[in-house]
């Protein structure tokens, strides 16, 4: 309920038309590139679409994102919305090799020979011969098995035997089957990665991982940059979404203002006539990464493909003034593995269980 009312208050604030990116820009707007080449050759769009949550109306908002001009959609094993996403392709009508379809493995599948039949899974549900890229969720790996969620009788998840450079060997040679683009991780930490730039002969093409104005990870996305490794933003609009509130991940940073209620976002769009919400993708945009906003609000979805504009100097530092440093998604405790160790944000984690 809480935050329905936010989102009608934010709806009286921008008055009746309920449509601010279609106001006249007080300056000119300059479009940015649409889309970057990965270090394995393949374009990745700056702007895509989320999946996370709403499985009911993943079929029908991924149809129609990919109608209104979105080419990258985001999903994973996990998010169970695979079916819906491949159906909504279809229904879209938009051409498969015109969109960028990423998925991600879950860490019950890290068995080095459960990778392939894994992919396999997701090939099938998302109803396509091939994914552009692949994703290991998390560097942690749990038991082997059906169960995704493996707990012992105190609940405490239960370990995999490997390690994620042997899944990450796995996936090495799923890029030469033909059913996958590029491979990439998610959630690692700057140490998880040198390992496997040490261990293995792949740079990873895309790091996914949280990144909005109280979360810069300036230092890391410097070095991930350096390392030819391309940074797609989770959760790019900050504490937006009720998930980060209700579990126990980060909970008192989670209840901090929204980002995109910051007055600072606002005095910037109103430069350009646009709203918090296009600033802080556009934010992500403007800093060379890749952006996935997750919405099934049809409104939403336009707003947040009308964000690929030019920002001038004076306005990426004052974003850069936001950076408080706080994690929403830290899942840590509840993984029994600690996540993001070499990074910052990670103080707020709390002991929590979603699954
Ligand atoms: N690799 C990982 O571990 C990981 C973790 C988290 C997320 N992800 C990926 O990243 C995607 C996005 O992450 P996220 O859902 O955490 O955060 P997000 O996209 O920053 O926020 C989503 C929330 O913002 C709302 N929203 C979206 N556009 C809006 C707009 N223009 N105006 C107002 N509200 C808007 C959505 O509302 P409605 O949905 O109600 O429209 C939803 O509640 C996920 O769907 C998933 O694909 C990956």
């Amino acid at each position: 309920m809480a935050y329905l009312a936010a989102r009608t208050t934010r709806a009286s604030v921008f008055g009746k038309t309920f449509l601010p990116f279609r106001q006249p820009s007080a300056r000119t707007l300059t479009t940015r590139a649409t889309s970057h080449t990965l270090n394995s050759g393949a374009k990745i769009p700056v702007l895509g679409f989320g999946t996370f949550q709403d499985p009911n109306s993943q079929e029908e908002t991924v149809s129609q994102a990919l109608q209104k001009g979105m080419r990258l959609i985001d999903t994973a094993r996990v998010y169970d919305v695979e079916k819906q996403v491949g159906k909504g392709i279809k229904k879209s009508g938009v051409p498969r090799d015109d969109i960028f379809v990423g998925t991600k493995l879950w860490c019950n599948d890290y068995h080095p020979e459960d990778v392939e039949r894994a992919l396999d899974d997701s090939l099938r549900d998302l109803d396509t011969p091939y994914v552009d890229l692949l994703l290991m969720h998390y560097p942690c790996t749990f038991k082997r098995g059906p169960d995704r969620f493996p707990r012992d009788a105190d609940g405490r998840m239960i370990p995999g035997k490997t390690t994620y450079v042997d899944t990450w060997k796995a996936m090495e040679k799923l890029t030469k089957s033909g059913k996958v683009k590029s491979i990439g991780v998610s959630n690692f930490s700057k140490g998880e990665i040198e390992t496997l730039l040490k261990e293995s002969s792949t740079v990873p093409a895309v790091h996914q991982m949280e990144v909005h104005p109280y979360l810069q990870q300036r230092g890391f996305n410097e070095w991930l940059r350096t390392q030819g490794i391309h940074v797609v933003q989770f959760s790019p609009l900050g504490n937006m979404n009720d998930f980060y509130r209700e579990t126990g991940w980060s909970k008192e940073v989670a209840h901090m203002i929204r980002v995109i209620d910051q007055p600072i976002l606002k005095e910037i769009g109103q430069k350009y006539g646009k709203t918090p919400v296009q600033v802080v993708l556009s934010w992500g945009i403007n800093s060379g990464r890749s952006v996935i906003p997750k919405s099934v609000v049809d409104w939403q979805i336009e707003e947040n493909l009308a964000a690929n504009f030019e920002l001038q100097p004076e306005d990426m530092a004052q974003i850069a003034s936001l950076d408080v440093k706080a994690r929403f998604n830290d899942p840590s405790l509840d993984y029994e593995w600690r996540l993001y160790s070499d990074l910052e944000g990670i103080e707020g984690t709390m002991r929590g269980k979603t699954h």
